[in-house]
């Protein structure tokens, strides 16, 4: 199956029905390769979704946040109240939490193969996917692991992708730095720790908030870790594949970089 992403077009050449002679071209070099599905999402309704998902937020910085308009403060709250609020220990909790290294490709796999089989739509990553998308690349990808002190078995895995968006119409800031939850195994410590101690390492990097989607296991520590849900959707969509019936977000396995 190919996965299809980054579809843009030039601003000065929009609505001129490029998109779907774009996505024609493509389907006839997908095809050439005798690949005959894709997967790919988007923000627009088209049709099918086999599931639609909802992007949650958690500020690491709200002052530049709520300064830009990204986010409003709360009612009956400071400014000082909210940066309270969203302060996070300097420390990560899980010990063994560490940086994912190239030697970690075989552990991550076997636990990302292992965790992903649960879902109903999920990619089915080998080791060199893993290399690929997952070790960590600076501004691009960070994934982090948990060996065990003892043991020296990974016992978890978090990671989580940047996308950097421009800030139109700000005095004061031009480039909001965000970064995207990606794939997340707990088996050991807890999966709300395991995640806390990611919004805990994505903090000093100098990110202004971590977005993640409702897919997986995620809406088990959304609330508690102070995600608040936003407006956007996301809809995931199948070329020439049906599926038996819409998927809860909690039932994909599948994040796009
Ligand atoms: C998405 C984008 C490529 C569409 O191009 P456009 O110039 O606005 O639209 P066009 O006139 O070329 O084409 C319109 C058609 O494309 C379809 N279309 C729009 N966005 C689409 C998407 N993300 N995937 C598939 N088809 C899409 C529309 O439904 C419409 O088809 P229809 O009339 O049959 O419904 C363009 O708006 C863009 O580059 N946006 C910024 C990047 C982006 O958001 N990419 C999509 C990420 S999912």
């Amino acid at each position: 199956m190919a996965e299809i992403n980054f579809l843009c077009i030039h601003k000065k050449l929009r609505s001129k029905r490029l998109a779907p002679v774009m996505i024609k071209e493509l389907t006839r070099r997908v095809h050439l390769e005798n690949i005959w599905q894709a997967a790919y999402t988007a923000g627009v309704v088209l049709p099918t979704p086999i599931t639609t998902c909802q992007y949650w937020h958690r500020s690491l910085n709200p002052k530049k946040l709520i300064g830009v308009g990204f986010s409003r403060l709360g009612a009956r709250m400071t400014m000082s109240r909210t940066i309270k609020l969203y302060k996070l220990p300097d420390q990560t909790a899980s010990s063994g939490f560490r940086m994912m290294e190239p030697h970690d490709v075989p552990a991550v796999t076997r636990l990302l193969r292992n965790y992903l089989k649960q879902f109903v739509v999920s990619p089915d990553f080998d080791e060199n996917d893993v290399e690929h998308w997952l070790l960590p690349k600076k501004n691009v990808v960070y994934s982090f692991v948990v060996e065990s002190p003892e043991t020296h078995e990974i016992t978890d895995f978090c990671s989580f992708y940047t996308l950097p968006s421009s800030i139109l119409g700000s005095h004061n800031y031009s480039i909001l730095k965000a970064v995207y939850s990606y794939y997340n195994v707990s088996t050991r410590t807890a999966l709300t720790q395991l995640m806390n101690d990611a919004l805990i390492v994505a903090k000093p990097k100098d990110f202004d908030v971590f977005n993640a989607l409702d897919v997986m296991h995620n809406e088990a520590f959304l609330k508690e870790l102070k995600f608040g849900p936003g407006v956007g959707k996301l809809r995931y969509y199948l070329y020439n594949y049906r599926t038996r019936h819409v998927l809860k977000p909690s039932e994909l396995g599948l994040v796009l970089l």
